[in-house]
């Protein structure tokens, strides 16, 4: 292909426009033959994300040719914020009405002025507009990095990216589940007609494609590197790249530019489109869902595929019987191998299916408590406890006449370390503590603590209800003997969770419920159990949703959970600084090590009254105790309002949600 080059050694518009038209006419069936690379044309999404991912690259030279210009004001007027309504009372940081006009998102360099040519604030009208976007509102607010964010801008936290970068009517971020067997009479499901992954796709169709992108480059350019094959490619499209640096307003353009592209495929505005839920109007405003800790909603693949299996699956899994019985029976284990890669365990003989995290615990606590604790042995467990990890070992301390003792917390709702290990000693027998508090969103050091409770001998069941949606939860490396969490909680459906338990250990276990599908043999004489898993479900199991829970670990899994972590730790930043800002907020739990939760109270409102203002908004958050009250009498408070976040609410949600409180305080 003959490609003009500019400056830089990067391809012009017009080339790129051919080399896209080469490429598609290369593609299979459904792709578009012929694209524009016109922020007009509404493409095929797969094909405006080919296009956006060619046309980033050129966006390093070239972008004045493509956008047009935004002024200021109309990005101030897009922000929706006005003169702040509020008398004496503390500027609402949101309030943009006295900022100083200022494009100089990156520090203020004349020579990115053409970064400036971006879509308006909130509009997505131009499907591949993947450049990074400039920090509009660069002025200090109260200390915080306003190059983190983009504040009051209504856009998700600006190091993340904020490219509308694919159809959004449409962004096709629902994915394949390898383990529909009949494909050909699926092709209506989204996850089905994506077939082999996109990324396999369009690497093969480049290949018979010659294009010219390895130009060689001067030396210092900014650009693709020398030879370069199309270093997009190589990355998965929904992960940061944690080995490129954030984006700031200081940084040199190249590294914005190139991390800009790393970063502009996390757009929790387009994972919201998988969600259909969100979608739904609350009192007349757009659903904003903070009730994350309580449980989470669904993307549309984990909804389609519950649906698959009851169309085309569905049956008891005795695999020999028959066809159906076969599918549901695959389908099943296939969902079981894929917790267990999800955590990182040795075998799938470790990940029991339950009904949630609650009866994991339940069911240690007759299993195994019941079993081989006896009277004098102690049990410990930390004051950020939610009810499910303290009422079963109450009951058994009581019953059995065992010792609970309790970590307690410092006045931020951390472990006290220290404390603790004062606790263990040779009768100490069992540690059980939740790695994120559903209350105050503590991260707890879970590694250390189960550590420091071996060395004493004492097993240890880890919660993992509140932790397995927001980081990595490696069982092998956290190495507690006993791990628990809900499916509901992981975007997956409700009534199925997990039980991770070692293997040895889950094999010396007393059978929990009995029944049907434990047992290897029966005889009026004799009863031989199988082994973990089946030895501890008994009877018909909730196929269908493990299944789901299957398909929405696959679904966080290909965006990435670390990459998800990284963009809620922004979120929850974002949040807490503007929430801090309103008068009268206490916040609940000011841990350093935070994961989604923002508990507070308002001075001159009760939590419920909190509640209803922001459920007026279409806000929907938790009032109340949230199953913790030991932890909430801790910090001197009943209930709080709990705001907790996922990875698909975005800066927009949380400037309702301020704005809100706001409004709540000044119409008072
Ligand atoms: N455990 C759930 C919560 O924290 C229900 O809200």
């Amino acid at each position: 292909m003959n490609t003009n080059t500019n400056n830089i050694g990067l391809p012009n518009i017009e080339d790129l426009q051919h080399l896209a038209n080469e490429l598609f006419s290369a593609l299979p069936n459904e792709f578009p033959k012929e694209i524009s690379l016109s922020p007009d044309h509404n493409e095929h999404p797969r094909a405006t994300k080919i296009a956006e991912t060619l046309l980033s690259a050129a966006n390093l030279g070239q972008v004045e040719t493509v956008f047009p210009v935004s002024n200021h004001d109309t990005l101030l007027a897009q922000s929706g914020f006005g003169p702040s309504p509020i008398p004496n009372l503390p500027k609402n940081p949101l309030d943009f009405s006295q900022t100083p006009p200022s494009m100089g998102g990156f520090g203020g360099s004349p020579s990115v002025a053409s970064y400036g040519n971006i879509a308006p604030i909130g509009e997505s009208q131009y499907s591949f507009s993947s450049i990074p976007k400039p920090n509009f509102f660069e002025q200090d607010l109260n200390g915080i990095d306003t190059s983190k964010y983009g504040l009051g801008s209504g856009e998700v936290p600006f190091a993340i990216g904020t490219g509308n970068n694919v159809n959004m009517e449409d962004p096709q971020t629902g994915f394949s589940d390898l383990n529909l067997k009949n494909k050909e009479e699926s092709s209506y499901l989204p996850f089905e007609y994506e077939g082999s992954s996109f990324e396999s796709e369009l690497k093969a169709a480049l290949d018979l494609v010659n294009t010219s992108f390895g130009v060689p480059l001067e030396k210092g350019s900014v650009g693709l590197e020398q030879n370069s094959s199309y270093y997009f490619l190589d990355q998965n499209p929904f992960a940061f790249d944690s080995r490129k640096p954030a984006i700031s307003s200081v940084v040199p353009i190249q590294s914005q530019s190139r991390s800009g592209w790393v970063g502009s495929n996390f757009d929790a505005n387009l994972i919201k489109k998988d969600f259909p839920i969100l979608s739904e109007k609350v009192n007349g405003k757009p659903l904003i869902w903070f009730d994350n800790a309580a449980t989470t909603q669904k993307p549309k693949s984990v909804i389609d595929r519950v649906a698959y299996f009851y169309e085309h699956e569905n049956s008891n899994i005795h695999r020999a019987a028959h066809e159906l019985a076969a599918r549901a029976s695959d389908a099943y284990e296939a969902a079981r191998e894929k917790v267990r890669v999800f955590l990182n365990a040795g075998s799938v003989n470790e990940i029991v299916f339950v009904r949630g995290a609650t009866e994991g615990v339940n069911l240690v606590a007759e299993s195994w408590g019941n079993h081989n604790l006896v009277a004098g042995d102690e049990i410990i467990v930390s004051h950020l406890e939610h009810h499910a990890n303290i009422v079963p070992w109450k009951r058994l301390a009581d019953k059995k006449g065992l010792k609970l003792r309790v970590i307690p917390v410092d006045d931020d709702g951390q472990i006290l370390l220290d404390e603790y290990a004062k606790l263990l000693n040779s009768k100490t027998k069992l540690v059980a503590f939740t790695q994120v508090s559903n209350a105050l969103g503590t991260v707890t050091p879970a590694k250390q603590m189960v550590e420091m409770a071996h060395t004493v001998g004492a097993k240890v069941l880890l919660d993992g209800a509140q932790s397995v949606s927001h980081m990595k939860v490696d069982v092998r490396y956290l190495n507690a003997d006993w791990l628990v969490f809900s499916g509901h909680k992981l975007f997956g459906p409700t009534g199925i969770g997990v039980l991770y338990g070692k293997e040895d250990l889950l094999n010396e276990m007393e059978p929990y419920q009995s029944g049907g599908n434990m047992i290897q043999d029966v005889t009026f004489e004799e009863i031989k159990y199988h082994k973990a898993p089946n030895r501890f479900e008994a009877g018909t199991g909730n196929i269908a949703d493990a299944i789901g829970l299957g398909a929405s670990i696959e679904y966080i899994s290909k965006i990435g959970i670390e990459a998800i972590g990284q963009y809620e730790h922004y979120l929850l930043e974002y949040a807490t600084h503007l929430l801090k800002q309103i008068p009268g907020v206490r916040l609940i739990g000011t841990a350093a090590n935070k994961a989604s939760v923002l508990s507070f109270t308002l001075e001159g409102f009760t939590n419920d009254e909190v509640g209803k203002a922001l459920n007026r908004e279409g806000i929907a958050v938790r009032t109340g105790h949230h199953c913790a009250q030991p932890i909430l009498r801790r910090m001197g408070v009943e209930t709080t309002v709990r705001p907790s976040l996922a990875f698909y609410n975005t800066c927009q949600d949380v400037d309702v949600f301020i704005e809100t409180l706001w409004r709540l305080k000044t119409d008072k």
